[in-house]
């Protein structure tokens, strides 16, 4: 009988005992985790130290083609605030960082790297059907619903720009406001010229990326990943849900906490100066109200490289009572010998700047319709 109680006893102690040590061992090895951090290449996954997990959704990629995560880093780490968390965030995902080299202010896109994100892609008809990788035509209605339906877009602007280009051999294509490439790729398959393009969207540039490899115009193609305005800072991007092309910057920082492909570092156009490797151009700009924002630092880099035509979206002009920078650009365009006509090829007279169509020509007699 008391045999039998001290066994028990024992027992009992030495389970406790190891209880005791088991739980000093672990508040040892784990005093300092407040978080772990999961990934994979869409999403973030957070895990506070009390357990509560939060998904950082980055990109608007259909559920269904999310991988599962993956355990990418799971160290613990100490962190004391929300602000610390939000630094270290960034840090650690400094997205396009590894994907990226640097020329001056200028992130450069590395496309000799693998792709292996899996989109829709269809063939690019004007561009001996190289393949363009497409949105879902759900959350892009304009550009990847037409090449979805069609194989083309903006076909006219297409083979105006081929024409300008083919009366200039030296010439190169300067994208700004790539999108998913459609100029980009016809010219640099069709002409084998080089093309400077610049598109800030990560989910946009890993499309490009993907139809520059599979259409290899990898040696065409310099793809700068910073967007284009009057100042060099953190910029963020506004969305629009059902088009995609839309995806704007905003230099006010209230959307969002800037972490991640939300945000990005702008520069100026005369930044284009270091990556540019033709001193002759073509150039269409279409970068969402922000054109007259680059212009107005552009007199190094147009000083470099001669520009025969630019093809501009005017929607954002059009109808405003006044804008501060239109005037100067207007006399920047002028100076340069580049002359405003329509679509149509009807010349436009510089006062009526506010009447002008959507879109907007600006040319040099050194170039024929
Ligand atoms: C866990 O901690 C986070 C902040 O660290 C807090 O926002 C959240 O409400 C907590 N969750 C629970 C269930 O206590
Ligand atoms: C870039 O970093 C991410 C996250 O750390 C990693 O998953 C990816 O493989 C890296 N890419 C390259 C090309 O090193
Ligand atoms: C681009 O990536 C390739 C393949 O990983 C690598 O060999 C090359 O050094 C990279 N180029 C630059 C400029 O970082
Ligand atoms: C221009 O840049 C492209 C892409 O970086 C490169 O492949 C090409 O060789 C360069 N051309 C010249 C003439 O330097
Ligand atoms: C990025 O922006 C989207 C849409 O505006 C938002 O839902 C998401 O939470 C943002 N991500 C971060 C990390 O701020």
């Amino acid at each position: 009988m008391s045999m039998s109680t001290a066994s028990i006893f024992n027992r009992k102690a030495r389970i406790i005992l190891c209880a005791i040590i088991m739980l000093l061992l672990f508040m040892f090895l784990f005093k300092n985790m407040d978080y772990t951090l999961f990934s994979n290449r869409f999403n973030i996954y957070l895990q506070m130290k009390n357990g509560t997990v939060y998904r950082v959704k980055f990109l608007d990629i259909p559920a269904s083609k999310q991988i599962k995560p993956q355990t990418l880093d799971n160290k613990p780490r100490s962190v004391t605030t929300m602000t610390n968390l939000a630094t270290d965030f960034n840090k650690k995902l400094s997205f396009l960082g590894n994907l990226t080299y640097s020329k001056g202010n200028v992130q450069v896109y590395n496309l000799s790297l693998p792709n292996n994100d899996r989109f829709k892609c269809v063939s690019l008809r004007q561009g001996k059907n190289t393949p363009i990788c497409l949105y879902d035509t759900k959350v892009d209605l304009h550009v990847s619903g037409s090449l979805a339906r069609t194989g083309s877009w903006e076909a006219g602007y297409l083979n105006q720009v081929k024409s300008f280009l083919m009366q200039r051999p030296k010439a190169g294509l300067i994208d700004l406001g790539t999108n998913l490439g459609v100029y980009t790729l016809f010219i640099s398959k069709t002409l084998q010229r080089p093309v400077l393009s610049v598109e800030p969207y990560y989910p946009t540039i890993r499309r490009l990326h993907k139809s520059i490899k599979l259409g290899k115009l990898e040696k065409f193609v310099t793809l700068v990943v910073n967007p284009i305005t009057d100042t060099r800072e953190t910029v963020y991007f506004r969305r629009s849900s059902n088009n995609q092309g839309d995806t704007r910057i905003s230099q006010s920082k209230t959307n969002d906490r800037g972490l991640g492909p939300n945000s990005s570092h702008s520069i100026l156009m005369d930044d284009l100066s270091d990556v540019a490797n033709f001193t002759e151009a073509v150039m269409k700009v279409d970068i969402q109200g922000y054109e007259m924002k680059a212009f107005s630092h552009s007199k190094r880099f147009l000083d470099k490289v001669k520009i025969f035509a630019i093809f501009i979206e005017w929607e954002f002009y059009r109808n405003s009572k006044a804008h501060p920078l239109v005037p100067g650009f207007l006399e920047e365009m002028k100076a340069r010998g580049l002359k405003p006509y329509s679509p149509g090829r009807i010349p436009l007279a510089l006062t009526q700047w506010r009447k002008w169509p959507f879109d907007v020509v600006f040319k040099s007699d050194e170039v024929k319709w």
